[in-house]
C-alpha cells in the first residue's frame, strides 16, 4: 500500500492531462463532429490512457474531473455525487433513497432524478454518481438509506425511473457494482455467493439499468466477489455486464481503494480509475508497452469513455445555472417526496392530528434538528434546511406547541405532558450512527434498536399522554416492538431531506397522506434476519433475505415488506389475468380494482408476488415481480395493472435462464403478508 500511496500523491495537485499535445492539425478529427471511433483512432497509445483515469485526488469546486484532450477538443467528465442530491456548495436534499423507495412510485422518482440531473448539470457536472442500488441484504447495513429497499424488483423500478430522470441532463452512473451490501469492511470483504444467487437476487435490477435505462456509466463496487475485487472482476464485467447486457457505456472504479491492479483490472474491463491513477495511467502505459494489456483492451475502453461523451454532446460543457440550484420548484417536490415516503406504522386515531384550540407538545432532541442523514459521499448541504419542529410549528395554529427536549423529563415537563392535546416524539438515529464509514462516525450499525434512552422517554412520555405520536427518523428497519404497542401512532420518516420539517407537518395534521409503504422488512427480533457480519473479511451472502427468509423461516415481521397504512381505507376486488395463460416468452396483465371506501383522498399500492409449487430448486416462499400505486377520492375505484412477462419468472439454472415447468401462483394484495387474492397462471396453455 506505501508503493501505491506514494502513486497517488503524485495527483494531489490537479494535472492537466493529455492537453500539452501539438496543435490540431487540420486534418485532426475534433469532438463535435468526428465519432468515437475516429476520435480514438486519432489518439496516441498515452492520450487513449488519458480517457481511463481521473485527474486528482481531491475534488476541484467539489467536481471530481477526468481529463480533457484540448488536441481533438474532447472536454473530461465532471462527476459529482449522489444519491440524494448534489454534493456541491449548497443543493437541493432530497429524502434518502430509502424513503423514496417507500413511495414505490416510480413517477416521483423519475421526477427526483431529472431535478438532481438538472442541478449537477447546473453546477458543471456531467456525471451524478447516483443511484446507489445495492440490495439492502441487512438493515444494519451502514448505506442503507442510500439504495431503495431490500427487492430486486422494487429497487430496479425505482433505479430505472431515476435514471431515466437524471439522464435528461447529465450521465448517471449505477453503483455500486456488485453485492456492496456491508460497510465496515467494504474495501476488502470478499463476498462468496453462488451464480443463482448473484443472478436472481443482487444482479437483476443492475440489468434494467443498463437494458431497460441505459444508464451511461457503472461503478464498480470496493468489495470482492468470489475472490476478485469487483474491479477486476471479469466474470462480473467482461462477462455479464458488458457481454450479456450489452452495456455500451463504461465501467469506473469506485474512489480511494477502488482500483486493485493494472493488468488484471484494465483485462477485466474496468474502463476508468477514479479518482486519480494509481494503477492506471503511465502504468497502465507501461503494461501494454510490456504486453501484458492489449491495445485493443485500451481500444475499447478509450472507445466506450468517449462515445458517451460524444452522446451528452454540448451538455459535457459545464451550463451553469445557479437559479436551478434550490429553485422552489425542487423544494416542492423536496417536500411532496417527502410526504410520499413517510409511512404510517400504526394510528389508533391519533393522527392526523386535530387542529383545535389546545396544547401539542414536541418531544425530543431530534425534534430541532434537520437530520437529513449520511455525511459522507451522498452527503448534501441546503441553504435552509426544515426541522420538524418549525415545520410543526408554522402549521399548527390552532395549536399552542410546546417543546421539550428530554431525554430526561423534570416534573414541570411531566405536568406539561399530562395536560397536552397530543403529543410528537422525534426520534432515531444520525449520521453519526449509520451511514458512510467515516472517521469513526457512521458505519455499520451495531443494533436495529433505537438508543436506550430513546425507548425511555417513548415509555415515560406514552405513560403520561395517551395521545402519543412517535416520529421515528432513520435510515432502514428499527426494531419497534419494546414500545409500539405503547404509543397511539408510529410515523416512519426516515431521513426526510431539506423540507422534512415541512413534509412532517403536512402529514401529521393530514394536509397530505402518508403516502409511504415499507420498501423492507421490519423484524419482530433481530436474530429473526440472517446474520450480519461487519467484521470478518470472508461472508457469504445467501440466496434468502429480508421477507424472503422471513416467509421462508416461517417468522412474522413486525412490519410487512410493502405495509403502511392510509388515513383512509381501500378494498381490492375483481383480480383477473389477461390473457389467460403465459407463454414462455410472452407477458401477461393481473388486474385488481381498488376502491376507496373510506373518508377522504389517499393512495394504495397493489403488489403481485408469485408463488411457485413443485419447483426442484429452493425457492422464496413468494416474489415481488410488480407493483403499481393508485390515488383515489372517496368512494372512488380504480383498476391497478401491473405487467408480467415471462422473464420475470425464469429462474437461473445450469449456465442461462429458463422457465421452470412448475405450478405458479400469482398472488394480489398490499403488503407480503396482506395478500387478499391468489390465482393459478397456466403456463403454455
Ligand atoms: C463511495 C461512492 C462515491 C465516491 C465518490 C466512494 O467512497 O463509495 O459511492 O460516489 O466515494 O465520492
Amino acid at each position: 500500500m506505501t508503493s501505491r500511496l506514494a502513486r497517488a500523491l503524485l495527483w494531489l495537485p490537479l494535472v492537466a492531462c493529455g492537453d500539452d499535445g501539438p496543435p490540431p492539425q487540420p486534418e485532426t478529427p475534433q469532438f463535435g463532429s468526428a465519432t468515437p471511433e475516429e476520435l480514438v483512432l486519432a489518439m496516441t497509445l498515452e492520450e487513449k490512457v488519458d480517457q481511463m483515469h481521473g485527474s486528482s485526488l481531491a475534488a476541484v469546486d467539489d467536481l471530481f474531473l477526468t481529463p480533457d484532450n484540448a488536441r481533438l477538443g474532447i472536454p473530461g467528465f465532471r462527476m459529482v455525487d449522489g444519491p440524494r442530491g448534489v454534493r456541491a456548495g449548497r443543493a437541493t436534499a432530497f429524502p434518502v433513497a430509502m424513503a423514496r423507495g417507500a413511495s414505490f412510485d416510480p413517477e416521483l422518482e423519475r421526477r427526483v432524478g431529472r431535478a438532481i440531473g438538472r442541478e449537477a448539470a447546473a453546477r458543471g457536472a456531467n456525471v451524478i454518481l447516483a443511484p446507489t442500488i445495492n440490495i439492502l441484504r441487512h438493515p444494519a447495513w451502514g448505506r442503507a438509506q442510500e439504495t431503495y429497499g431490500e427487492d430486486t424488483t422494487h429497487i430496479g423500478a425505482m433505479g430505472v425511473a431515476f435514471i431515466e430522470g437524471a439522464q435528461e441532463h447529465v450521465l448517471a452512473s449505477a453503483k455500486h457494482f456488485a453485492c456492496n451490501s456491508i460497510e465496515d469492511t467494504r474495501f476488502d470483504v470478499d463476498v462468496t455467493i453462488d451464480e443463482r444467487t448473484l443472478r436472481e437476487v443482487y444482479l437483476p435490477h443492475f440489468r434494467r439499468a443498463v437494458v431497460d435505462a441505459k444508464v451511461g456509466s457503472v461503478m464498480s463496487a470496493y468489495n470482492q466477489v468470489n475472490g476478485h475485487y469487483a474491479s477486476e472482476n471479469a466474470h462480473l464485467i467482461r462477462d455479464i455486464l458488458k457481454g450479456e447486457w450489452a452495456f455500451d457505456g463504461f465501467v469506473e472504479s469506485d474512489w480511494v481503494f477502488g482500483t486493485r491492479s493494472t493488468v488484471a483490472a484494465a483485462n477485466a474491463g474496468l474502463d476508468i480509475e477514479m479518482p486519480a491513477a494509481t494503477y492506471f495511467g503511465p502504468w497502465l502505459v507501461e503494461a501494454v508497452q510490456a504486453g501484458e494489456v492489449d491495445e485493443a483492451v485500451i481500444d475499447e475502453a478509450a472507445t466506450r469513455v468517449v462515445r458517451k461523451k460524444v452522446e451528452l454532446g454540448a451538455s459535457m460543457t459545464p451550463q451553469l445555472d445557479p437559479d436551478v440550484i434550490e429553485s422552489a420548484e425542487h423544494l416542492a417536490l423536496a417536500r411532496e417526496a417527502a410526504r410520499a415516503g413517510m409511512v404510517l406504522l400504526k394510528n389508533e386515531g391519533a393522527l392526523p392530528l386535530a387542529r383545535a384550540a389546545g396544547t401539542l407538545v414536541v418531544v425530543g432532541e431530534l425534534a430541532t434538528v434537520a437530520n437529513l442523514g449520511d455525511q459522507g459521499s451522498s452527503g448534501v448541504t441546503p441553504t435552509s434546511p426544515v426541522s420538524p419542529l418549525e415545520g410543526i410549528e408554522a402549521a399548527a395554529a390552532p395549536l399552542s406547541v410546546v417543546y421539550i427536549a428530554g431525554p430526561s423529563l423534570t416534573a414541570a415537563d411531566e405536568a406539561t405532558l399530562a395536560a397536552a392535546d397530543a403529543v410528537v416524539v422525534v426520534v432515531g438515529l444520525t449520521f453519526e450512527d449509520e451511514g458512510e464509514a467515516l472517521f469513526n462516525v457512521g458505519g455499520d450499525r451495531d443494533t436495529l434498536s433505537l438508543h436506550e434512552e430513546d425507548e425511555a422517554l417513548i415509555g415515560a412520555v406514552a405513560a403520561l399522554s395517551d395521545n402519543t405520536v412517535v416520529v421515528l427518523e432513520a435510515g432502514s428497519a428499527l426494531v419497534v416492538r419494546p414500545f409500539i404497542d405503547d404509543v397511539e401512532a408510529l410515523l416512519m420518516a426516515w431521513y426526510p431531506g431539506t423540507e422534512g420539517g415541512n413534509a412532517l407537518a403536512d402529514v401529521l395534521f393530514g394536509d397530505a397522506e402518508p403516502g409511504g409503504r415499507l420498501p423492507i422488512s421490519f423484524p419482530a427480533d433481530e436474530a429473526d434476519l440472517p446474520p450480519f457480519d461487519h467484521e470478518s473479511l470472508e461472508v457469504s451472502y445467501g440466496f434468502l433475505h429480508g421477507y424472503r427468509h422471513l416467509d421462508a423461516i416461517g417468522r412474522a415481521p413486525e412490519l410487512p415488506f410493502g405495509f403502511g397504512l392510509s388515513y383512509t381505507t381501500f378494498s381490492l376486488s375483481d383480480p383477473s389475468v389477461s390473457p389467460g395463460s403465459l407463454d414462455a416468452v410472452g407477458s401477461v396483465t393481473v388486474s385488481v380494482t381498488v376502491t376507496n371506501d373510506g373518508p377522504r383522498s389517499g393512495s394504495e399500492v397493489v403488489q403481485l408476488y408469485v408463488r411457485v409449487v413443485g419447483s426442484e430448486v429452493e425457492r422464496a416462499p413468494r416474489d415481488l415481480r410488480g407493483f403499481g400505486r393508485i390515488t383515489l377520492e372517496p368512494g372512488a375505484s380504480g383498476v391497478v395493472e401491473i405487467e408480467l412477462s415471462a422473464a420475470d419468472l425464469a429462474i437461473w439454472k445450469d449456465g442461462g435462464w429458463q422457465l421452470e415447468p412448475a405450478a405458479y401462483f400469482l398472488e394480489i394484495g398490499t403488503s407480503a403478508r396482506d395478500l387478499a387474492f391468489e390465482l393459478p397462471l397456466t403456463i403454455g396453455g
